[in-house]
């Protein structure tokens, strides 16, 4: 029988996690009392508080982490002609950033066993002309960040991290975020930490770059240095942080951030369930050799944000497509594909971005499968992906 899409027994939801009654009542609070209800109190609460909580040298609340990364672009002084190396296994706002400003990205390849760029895929990629690195840490996945760094050092790069995916992730004990010269971080409607469907933090390790980071993030707004009255000559002034370099409006909402700050308090707990589950999920099916679930890199750990996998049906004359149409029409689990390699995209091969050589990530792709794994999935419809999926692997065994 063959499911209807509108009904699916296990749906891929977009909601990251729920919200305690605690939670509701900070939101609710800081609805009635914030002002003004966004750069005030709350923020500088959340800001300081996940600094500490992830050892970052600055957090700065934005409005998604697609801003953190664009500000990236501009604190790095991409300009054209610039050499940006980018896995080219990511989501598309990885890279935009970067090319708006006129770099040439070079796209990193993935390991085949973490599903990830390492030391190994970027070195090949450095000239003299490279000015970053972006290292995303897909899946939930801590990249691993110390060779990544020695490289980065040892040539004078700059390194962004995108943390989107993987916010509590660590790599030798140290969380991803606080090792790279700039950290994006995503509290989106799908990660595992939402403020309310959009959110973000920019992490910058320079003293410099933190005095410029406010300005860039709102309008360029500060206060005159001559105010004869708090009136006089205007309000605020504003005024370029670098000359010619226009700023922007990044802010996020006060509301936003009081429920940021309160979900620090059980962040771990909120993991728990996604890294149980993912345990047992890639355990259960270990048998199956044709499956290949992304390793965690040596010495890091995961967030167990998604749950993708790589499927090899060739033995049995099976392809992820095969496995996709079971899953999806017989079992009714919303199977979805992720992502095409950037360079594969229409707007980066419009944009002159076609050309790589990534062999790794067209293999990983084109056999690319990930199961839902929100929060919200009942035990029971966890039970019933697990079962589903080795039925489905055996079946197509034949
Ligand atoms: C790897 C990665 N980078 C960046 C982003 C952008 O995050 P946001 O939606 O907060 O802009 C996302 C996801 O949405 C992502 O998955």
């Amino acid at each position: 029988m063959e499911v209807k899409q509108n009904n699916w027994k296990v749906p891929w939801s977009g909601r990251g996690h729920d919200f305690t009654q605690e939670e509701i009542a900070v939101v609710v609070e800081a609805m009635n009392n914030a002002d003004p209800l966004t750069q005030g109190r709350y923020q500088v609460e959340f800001e300081k508080k996940f600094a500490s909580k992830f050892g970052l040298k600055s957090a700065f609340a934005i409005n998604t982490c697609a801003s953190a990364l664009e500000l990236s672009a501009v604190l790095c002084r991409i300009k054209p002609g610039d050499e940006v190396i980018i896995p080219a296994h990511t989501f598309a706002v990885s890279a935009i950033p970067f090319a708006r400003r006129g770099a040439k990205i070079k796209w990193a390849d993935i390991d085949s066993n973490t599903f990830l760029a390492s030391r190994k895929t970027i070195e090949p990629l450095v000239t003299s002309k490279t000015k970053a690195i972006v290292v995303v840490h897909l899946y939930g996945a801590a990249c691993e960040m110390t060779p990544i760094m020695e490289l980065a050092k040892a040539k004078n790069i700059l390194v962004v991290e995108d943390v989107a995916q993987a916010i509590g992730a660590k790599h030798n004990n140290q969380f991803v975020g606080s090792f790279g010269d700039l950290s994006c971080f995503s509290f989106h409607t799908h990660k595992n930490m939402t403020t309310l469907g959009e959110g973000g933090m920019l992490s910058v390790r320079s003293p410099d770059l933190q005095k410029v980071t406010p300005g860039f993030r709102h309008n360029g707004m500060r206060p005159f240095t001559n105010q004869e009255e708090y009136w006089k000559p205007a309000m605020t002034n504003v005024d370029f942080d670098w000359e010619n370099e226009w700023p922007y409006n990044y802010c996020i909402g006060e509301v936003q951030c009081a429920l940021g700050a309160k979900l620090l308090d059980r962040f771990e707990s909120m993991n728990e369930k996604r890294v149980t589950r993912a345990v047992r999920f890639k355990s259960e099916l270990s048998a199956y050799s044709e499956m290949k679930f992304q390793e965690v890199p040596n010495g890091s750990t995961t967030i167990s944000h998604l749950m993708p996998a790589r499927y090899s049906g060739e033995n049995f004359g099976k392809s992820r497509d095969d496995l996709m149409k079971l899953l999806a029409f017989e079992f009714g689990i919303k199977m979805a594909v992720q992502y095409l390699p950037l360079y594969r995209y229409d707007m980066f091969k419009r944009a002159g971005f076609a050309e790589a050589h990534c062999p790794e990530t067209d293999y990983y792709f084109d056999r690319m499968v990930s199961f839902p794994f929100h929060y919200g999935m009942s035990d029971d419809q966890f039970e019933y992906m697990l079962d589903s999926t080795k039925k489905a692997l055996r079946m197509l065994r034949g």
